[in-house]
């Protein structure tokens, strides 16, 4: 293939890529878009090797694609949706990791003449490394084979700055003075770096972190792209890293807090909260009858989703009970929480698996000053979203984030099985409120009780 025609095949790449990121930001067009990027990637991958690039490994590569393709597609089939993030950060982990792994190898092959090239090198070595531990604690995290909460060690922060101005000096060093031990070393103090940087990021301010290193991810690559003299990696590295970007920057702003609070906040102790499974204060419960009195006879109801409803996989039994207290006359919205579940866009996602018309799904900004209007909101597996102590507690972990302000209600029901705590493992007064009826249990048994319930209110 000539290299005009290698290159015509990379603009095509490039202009999926971008046509998948529009498609990508809205629910209603996000499939197709990803089926842009997808085609994008393998229009690139193709390209490449008609490109006339010396393909001395071709079993080797061949054989690299076939398993990375299968463990790929295995793993995307038989995910749950709750485990989406997981896999979202293991993927992106990779990502910074493989193109660290090929600048090492760029550089053991080509050494460090070009100085130019080497910076990218280096940027590209030391940003994927971190990309990559950094993204398989927040896995460990999320898939809770660790704490979820801050890990805070004595003296951490000041070991922090030490690996951290170590890791500087080292890459500075390296392209002045290129030696290999030196890269291997530095390799080594950016996966320390990476590890160190995430463990103190706890509760509500994992999401941020995870994309702030899809960020890196894309940077790494994008430098890699420099590295290899590839054109598609840098843009679409570019890509990610910029949107990478925009993404920590909004979710920073819907948790109400700027970025730096999220990645050095939990050194100072700042992100720290009170953790436990639930104090054993009275609350006041319920039976599915009497929540299906109270729904059947308020004027407006707010129905308040987030990660109970996607564990419990209720959304088609809520969409039936809106559906029924529409019919009677009742006033039905979905109040959507930017972060409630435990990837951006959960809740829409997952509404829309069951048909809910967008048009009912309200944001927390048009939805907030609902709530002192509202009869009865009905809390489906949520409970950092609605926390108030986000407002009151400085020492919360999710002090700063803009709640959904259900406490203004006349009442609220909530929906959930024990009185644990949500992911930031902090307890949420409101639970303990006069004005407040728990109906214990999984959301779909329980949801599917009061649809029952109601049919004869
Ligand atoms: P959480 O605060 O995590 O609360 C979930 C609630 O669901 C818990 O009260 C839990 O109580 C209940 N629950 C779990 N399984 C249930 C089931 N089968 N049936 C009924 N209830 C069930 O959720 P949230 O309010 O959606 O807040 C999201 C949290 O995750 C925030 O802290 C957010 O920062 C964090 N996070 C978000 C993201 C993104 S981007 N969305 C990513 C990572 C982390 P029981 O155990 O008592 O049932």
């Amino acid at each position: 293939m000539s290299s005009t025609w290698t290159q015509f095949g990379y603009l095509v790449a490039a202009v999926l890529f971008i046509l998948a990121l529009k498609g990508l930001s809205s629910p209603r067009t996000a499939r197709n878009g990803n089926l842009l990027g997808a085609l994008g990637a393998l229009i690139g991958t193709a390209v490449l090797f008609f490109s006339g690039i010396p393909l001395e490994n071709l079993a080797l590569i061949i054989a690299a694609i076939a398993v990375g393709s299968a463990i790929g597609a295995v793993s995307a089939r038989k995910v749950k949706m709750t485990q989406m993030p997981q896999l979202v950060a293991l993927f992106n982990g990779v990502g910074g990791g493989a193109a660290a792994l090929i600048s090492v190898i760029e550089y053991l092959e080509h050494g460090g003449e070009d100085k130019l090239a080497l910076t990218a090198t280096v940027f590209t070595v030391v940003v994927g490394a971190v990309s990559f531990s950094g993204s398989i604690v927040t896995f460990m995290k999320l898939q809770e084979l660790m704490t979820t909460r801050p890990v805070i060690v004595p003296a951490g922060k000041y070991v922090t700055i030490l690996v951290a101005v170590a890791t500087v000096v080292g890459a500075v060093w390296l392209v002045m003075a290129p030696q290999t031990w030196l890269l291997v070393a530095l390799l080594a103090l950016a996966l320390v770096f990476g590890v160190l940087f995430v463990l103190p990021v706890g509760g509500a301010d994992v999401p941020i972190v995870i994309s702030l290193l899809n960020a890196f991810t894309g940077l790494s690559v994008a430098a890699s792209g420099y590295v290899l003299g590839n054109v598609l990696l840098i843009i679409a590295g570019t890509l990610v890293g910029a949107s990478g970007t925009l993404l920590t920057r909004e979710m920073a702003k819907a948790m109400g807090r700027p970025i730096t609070s999220t990645l050095f906040g939990a050194f100072s102790g700042t992100t720290a909260g009170s953790a436990g499974p639930g104090s054993d204060r009275p609350v006041r419960s319920g039976s599915p009858n009497d929540v299906a009195i109270m729904l059947g006879f308020a004027s407006k109801v707010i129905l308040v989703p987030g990660y109970g409803l996607a564990v419990a996989q209720a959304q088609n039994v809520l969409r039936e009970l809106a559906d029924m207290l529409a019919e009677r006359g009742v006033e039905v919205d979905y109040a959507i929480h930017p972060v409630a579940g435990r990837m951006p866009g959960h809740m829409n996602v997952l509404l829309a698996e069951a048909s809910v018309p967008y048009e009912q799904l309200k944001e927390m900004d048009e939805i907030n000053p609902e709530f002192s209007s509202t009869d009865v909101v009905l809390v489906v597996g949520a409970n950092d979203v609605v926390n108030p102590a986000a407002r009151t507690d400085k020492s919360a972990p999710i002090y700063g984030m803009p709640i959904l302000n259900v406490d203004q209600a006349q009442q609220v029901v909530f929906l959930k099985r024990s009185m644990r705590p949500g992911f930031a493992g902090i307890e949420n007064e409101i639970l303990y409120d006069q004005r407040t009826m728990l109906l214990f249990g999984d959301a779909k048994d329980s949801l599917t009780k009061v649809v029952s319930a109601l049919k004869n209110v």
